[in-house]
């Protein structure tokens, strides 16, 4: 069981100081409650209450007396410390799995978190290691001092039991201890299964409420009010039904200890009397009994804990164990600032394995170029561009850029190299200017206003009261969709990559705001190698090159004379974009 959990022991060593402290109170824990309380009636009360011992002067009935607060003092503060000190190396624990987590999250391939929901994501990184650091802190209250306690208290029982006749009281007190594994196990088995099932069924809900909240919009328009709530009470009831089942079981477990413990003590009291136990020796060993019980009921409880640790482990695991497969090469080629000759060759490539999207496509982009991409929708436009920033690896052929494999590329060097606008710009909850210093981290403020102006974006940020320092509302929702544009093109401004994507928006703007993006972009492309997904008949007609792109195959490619006149999907591409855009 505890095997589960050993890869993740490697977390347990920036703590360990803290958790050696925590295991020497653990035990003076136990050692205060399995023999500090049932010895004190071992020897103890005789003196003070049979009569055949002689009367005891006053300073030693103030010792006696002491006993009991003094075990207590001790078994508080040892105690108390196991369970601080434990839950301090739990959250310390815990933080350092969750940035880990999260970590991971930003070097998994894309085509992995495409396969998650997002709620699910969410709830592995909270709920689940909410999870874990519930079982942590309950290994680690009770893990220590429970063990420690039932060994004392077992030493008791032996120490006194070994000195009546027979060993078979001592069999009789001990007996009952490995006939509660039983219960233990079969409560246990049917915890990990529900459990996991809980956990799942919490990352439906957050799912729930994460894409509810980020269709508001489309709720509202549609009138999905309603329906939202009931999908959404049915995910929470399922998860309902699912922790009633955990309870139905985990809360099962403590009763048919405490009942199995009372055949105990009523074996003990027979035995006890058949062998003409004194009545101190047998208070002592009913105590000490008594006391070995809790424990084991208290381990019950750390079994099921541990089965519930257990299956939040699996859920994040599915995280952790993900193989990064698009990564820095062993041995990775020089990079600086690239010339910006894009090239594939023989590429295929399926984002699922039997389907492939494109299909053994060619194409040489020379430094420079303005390449457009055109095509029907579907057609693998999109595709073809994300590979050349190894948002997904191909898998046939390679891509080229200055002639180097870009999976012979630094991922850091490839991506420095390239800049990014794309259909829908993301903005994070941050100010203007720190929204705008993503392109380029090290930018002076004077740089960001440079190219703030250069994409037509300076006048309206400074009309903000706040100008550059104005928050833009999650994912830029206080901003216009010209606006956002606006900040993206600046971004890349900012970036000055050799070679730049660009997915152009579907959604027409208004004419002003339209030609300040297009009069910014012209002044963007200059020098650099675009590959630009074009939905605007001028910019298809201004690119050097044109890439005509259909069912996962390049089929034509040239300028726009050229293909106008040589291609007929092209020419009818062409000419109902000019109806719809002109
Ligand atoms: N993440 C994905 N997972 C699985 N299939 C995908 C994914 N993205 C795109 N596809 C599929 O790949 C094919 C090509 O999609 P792609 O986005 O490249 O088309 P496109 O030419 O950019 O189209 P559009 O003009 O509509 O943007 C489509 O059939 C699409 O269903
Ligand atoms: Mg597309």
């Amino acid at each position: 069981m505890l095997r589960r959990f050993k890869p993740y022991f490697t977390y347990l060593r920036p703590v360990a100081r803290i958790l050696a402290g925590a295991i020497l109170c653990g035990l003076v824990y136990g050692a205060a409650t399995g023999l500090g309380l049932p010895l004190m009636q071992h020897y103890i009360f005789p003196r003070v209450f049979d009569p055949s011992f002689p009367p005891l002067p006053g300073w030693q009935i103030l010792a006696v007396a002491m006993w009991l607060p003094i075990v207590f003092t001790l078994r508080g503060l040892a105690g108390y410390l196991n369970s601080y000190l434990i839950q301090i190396a739990g959250v310390r624990i815990l933080e350092a799995i969750r940035l880990d987590y999260f970590r991971k999250l930003q070097v998994l391939p894309l085509a992995f978190l495409q396969r998650q929901t997002t709620g699910d994501i969410i709830s592995r990184g909270l709920a689940d290691t909410n999870q874990l650091q519930t079982t942590l802190t309950t290994l680690a209250n009770d893990g220590m001092k429970q063990p420690a306690t039932l060994l004392f208290a077992v030493a008791s029982i032996v120490y006194v039991t070994a000195r009546q006749e027979g060993v078979g009281l001592m069999l009789a007190s001990l007996a009952i201890i490995p006939m509660c594994v039983f219960p233990i196990r079969y409560v246990g088995k049917r915890v990990v299964k529900r459990a996991y099932q809980m956990q799942t069924q919490m990352g439906s809900v957050t799912n729930s409420l994460s894409e509810n909240l980020g269709a508001a919009k489309e709720v509202r328009a549609f009138g999905l009010e309603e329906r939202q709530a009931a999908a959404f009470a049915g995910e929470t009831s399922a998860l309902i039904r699912v922790q009633i089942k955990v309870a139905k079981y985990a809360q099962a477990l403590t009763p048919a200890i405490e009942i199995l413990s009372a055949f105990g003590m009523a074996i003990v009291f027979v035995y006890a009397y058949r062998g003409h136990v004194k009545f101190e020796d047998f208070l002592t060993i009913i105590t000490a009994v008594y006391i070995s019980y809790d424990p084991i009921k208290k381990l019950g409880a750390i079994n099921n804990e541990l089965k519930r640790g257990e299956a939040a482990l699996n859920r994040i695991e599915v995280v952790f164990n993900e193989p990064v497969t698009i990564r820095d090469p062993e041995n990775p080629a020089k990079v600086g600032r690239v010339r910006g000759d894009v090239a594939f060759e023989g590429v295929t490539f399926a984002y699922k394995s039997e389907e492939p999207v494109l299909t053994g496509v060619s194409a040489s982009i020379p430094s420079g170029t303005v390449c457009a991409l055109v095509g029907p929708s579907g057609a693998g436009k999109t595709t073809f561009a994300n590979l050349v920033p190894r948002f997904y690896d191909v898998d046939r052929g390679r891509v080229t850029i200055d002639g180097i494999d870009v999976r012979q590329m630094r991922l850091c060097d490839l991506r420095r190299n390239i800049a990014l606008v794309s259909q829908d710009p993301v903005l994070f909850n941050d100010t203007v200017h720190n929204n705008l210093l993503l392109g380029r981290l090290d930018a002076t403020p004077q740089e960001v206003v440079r190219a703030a102006q250069n994409a037509h974006a300076d006048e309206f940020i400074r009309a903000f009261p706040q100008g550059y320092d104005t928050i833009v509302g999650e994912r830029g929702a206080r901003l216009s969709g010209g606006q956002k544009q606006r900040l993206a093109v600046a971004r890349a401004f900012l970036r000055n990559a050799p070679i730049l994507i660009l997915d152009e928006a579907t959604s027409a703007l208004d004419s002003q705001s339209e030609q300040m993006i297009q009069d910014a972009l012209r002044k963007l492309v200059v020098g650099k190698t675009v590959l630009i997904i074009a939905h605007r008949f001028s910019t298809i007609r201004d690119a050097s090159l044109i890439l005509v792109f259909d069912k996962g195959s390049i089929v034509a490619a040239g300028d726009h004379a050229q293909l106008y006149s040589g291609n007929r999907l092209y020419q009818t591409l062409y000419d109902r974009q000019r109806t719809e855009t002109a």
